[in-house]
Formats: C-alpha cells, sequence, structure tokens
C-alpha cells in the first residue's frame, strides 16, 4: 500500500539490505530486507505493524507507510506494495532498487496489533480489501505459529481472481494448518457458479457471512461460530472498514474487540455519534504538534475534535478514529470536552486530562491541546 497517513512521531531510519523482489500481480509487488544482528534490537517488532520507507522519485524523497507481512519469528522485513498508477512513487521503488542495494527503512511502528494469548482456544475472523491483506498475514502467521489451538477465517475481497496479493502464501498457510485457517476469497467484477462470493465486503455481505459460513460450529453444537468470535481484524479502505466495523458491532462484537487498520486517508468517522450535545460555533483551538504551535477555528461542535482537524488538513496521527489505539492521544491544557467513548486511556490519565482526539467533542468556545506527549 502506498500509506499517506499521517506519521505518528519521526521515526528512526536504517539502512537495510533488500534480500528479495518479486512482482505479486500486475500491480503489487513484494519487498524483503534483512535486519543484521546490531540492529536487531532496533527491529524487534509485533505482527499487524509498519514501517517507513525513504525513497526518491520524481525528484523527490518520499517516506510512506508500507504493513509488514512477516511474522516477528521471521526475524525479516518483508514488504507487500501496490503501484496505484503510472505515476505513482512506488513504481520508482520497484524499478530503481536491485537486490543488494540498500534502502532506508524506519523502526517498526504502528497499533494495529493484538495481545497475543497462546494457551487459549479462540476464533479470530479477518477481512482484507487488496493490498490490505499485508497487516493480515502478519497476524495470521503469528497466530497460527504461536497460538495451537486458535482459529482462523479470512474473508479477502478483490476486485479479481488476478488481483489477489499473496494467494499461494495464503493458500499454502491454509494447506498447513488445516482446519485452523479457512479463505474465502470474493470478487467485486467477477462472477462464480456460488453468488455469494461476488461482491463487495460490507454490511449486507457480513450478514450472508454469517449465515452461510459461520453458522454451526462443530466445536461447541450450542452455539454458532460467529457467537464465539473473539476478535476482528478489518484491513481496506475506509467505506469497506466503516461498513464492516459497524455491521460487526451490530451484530454483537464489542467495538474494543474490532481492530482495523486505514490504508487511505479518511476524514470520516468509523462509527456515528449517538449521543447529543449543544451547539457551540466559532470555537478557538490552539494546539502543539511535532514541535510546533497552530491556532485555528472550528465552525461548531457538530463533529469530533480530530475530524475537524483533518478535514482542515493538519497532520494529526491517528489509526482506529474510534477510541481504541491511541494515536491520537492528547493532552487537555483549557478548555472542556466530552470524550465519547475510550477503550486506551487508563483513570489516571484521564484524570491527568489526556484525551482522545477521534473521540472528543468539544464543549466550550475555546480549547488548547498538546499532541506532543513526550
Ligand atoms: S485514532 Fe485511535 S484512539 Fe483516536
Amino acid at each position: 500500500m502506498e500509506n499517506l497517513l499521517p506519521r505518528a512521531k519521526q521515526a528512526e531510519f536504517h539502512r537495510l539490505k533488500l534480500t528479495k523482489k518479486r512482482q505479486l500481480t500486475k500491480n503489487t509487488f513484494e519487498m524483503e530486507f534483512e535486519i543484521p544482528e546490531v540492529l536487531k534490537p532496533n527491529f524487534k517488532f509485533e505482527a499487524g505493524q509498519y514501517v517507513t520507507v525513504k525513497y526518491p522519485s520524481k525528484g523527490r524523497v518520499f517516506q510512506n507507510d508500507f504493513s509488514m507481512t512477516s511474522a516477528p519469528f521471521e526475524h525479516k522485513i518483508s514488504l507487500g506494495i501496490k503501484i496505484n498508477d503510472e505515476n505513482s512513487s512506488t513504481k520508482d521503488l520497484y524499478n530503481d532498487f536491485e537486490i543488494g542495494d540498500e534502502v532506508e527503512i524506519s523502526e517498526p511502528k504502528g497499533r494495529f496489533t493484538l495481545v497475543s494469548k497462546p494457551h487459549e482456544f479462540r476464533t479470530i475472523i479477518g477481512f482484507a480489501g487488496g493490498i490490505g491483506i499485508t497487516p493480515l498475514i502478519s497476524h495470521f502467521k503469528n497466530i497460527l505459529y504461536n497460538e495451537p489451538r486458535t482459529r482462523l477465517f479470512l474473508f479477502y475481497g478483490n476486485r479479481k481472481s488476478e488481483e489477489i496479493a499473496f494467494k499461494n502464501e495464503l493458500d499454502a498457510l491454509a494447506k498447513k494448518y488445516g482446519n485452523r485457517l479457512q479463505i474465502f476469497y470474493f470478487f467485486s467484477q467477477e462472477t462464480g457458479s456460488d453468488n455469494l462470493f461476488h461482491g463487495r465486503l460490507d454490511e449486507r455481505k457480513l450478514k450472508l457471512i454469517i449465515n452461510q459460513i459461520l453458522h454451526l460450529d462443530d466445536t461447541d453444537e450450542e452455539s454458532t461460530i460467529w457467537d464465539a468470535v473473539d476478535e476482528v481484524l478489518i484491513c481496506g479502505k475506509g467505506e469497506m472498514i466503516k461498513s464492516l466495523a459497524n455491521a460487526c458491532y451490530s451484530n454483537g462484537i464489542p467495538k474494543r474487540n474490532i481492530h482495523f487498520e486505514l490504508f487511505e486517508e479518511y476524514n470520516e468517522d468509523i462509527y456515528p455519534q449517538e449521543k447529543e450535545f449543544p451547539l457551540i460555533e466559532d470555537i478557538e483551538v490552539d494546539f502543539k504538534l511535532f514541535g510546533r504551535n497552530y491556532a485555528t477555528e472550528l465552525p461548531d461542535n457538530r463533529s469530533r475534535l480530530l475530524h475537524q482537524l483533518l478535514v482542515q488538513k493538519f497532520p494529526v496521527p491517528y489509526s482506529c478514529k474510534s477510541g481504541i489505539c491511541g494515536s491520537c492521544e492528547c493532552i487537555l491544557e483549557e478548555g472542556k470536552v466530552e470524550l465519547l467513548e475510550n477503550e486506551y486511556l487508563t483513570e489516571k490519565e484521564e484524570k491527568k486530562g489526556h484525551i482522545l482526539a477521534c473521540m472528543s467533542v468539544v464543549l466550550s468556545k475555546k480549547i488548547k491541546v498538546n499532541f506532543d506527549l513526550i
């Protein structure tokens, strides 16, 4: 993916040697980098994280984020990357670097992670759209390796079968782990014999998946597989995430168990706001971000603080937009906000004035916040 999300903090870069490069589909490719012994502590990572790659293209230096497909136990950095169009900088990344070349790669980061539970019997489902499969491959390899009793279901959407990235790897994993991993491919522009697998992964499709795939559970006749789902992982474009996250939530999965990673800039909120607030207009906002002080005005408090700052194109860090990951954490230094939901901050942090911009509705004419926590 060419991920354009703002970087949460200034990254530390190192030069890593490219050890493998191969085309996956017409517009996706894989790059693999070796981690030298001396940099192993810097490149310790968790499944689902990403790195930033610095590379030149068309007279500029690009810094783009790419999720890793490698799992921590593999001790290497593998990336799946999409070339969006002829002018995409990633086309130069593919063409200009050869095996043996060094590329500047940041230390891993990101909060699309799961706590490992090797002794539990868990059911985890994943939804991926296009190149959004990359962090899910890392998660799935990691879970299959570390949690011998956990079972996984993957629902992977593409426009056409020829666009499936990492198909051989996924099928090999399913073969190796038998019933513990089941993969279902969906195509929006291709029809097969079963209509279930035709169309986009969205709310309507989830209903069919629950009824036709995640139904009776062999391991527990009283329950369905869907009822046993512990965690949901979703990665892809904003609209897909919004539709599926809301559908999972309305079908009984708590928000804290729905994890997602956006693969594009997305200014909309993932979950709708359920509560109403007195209208406040012309709100003054002062904030500090990456060492700079900014001052702006919000037209009103109809939408949350993060959303309004992103609409104004401020590079505020975010990931989940639903109070789970903590990427948008900041300190409220002046004014009043209401935190709609919080699955991240501790009580102690809340008392110290920490808030999550994605879940904050402004309730005063002026606020002052600081995103530079350290
Ligand atoms: S963006 Fe994840 S908590 Fe705000």
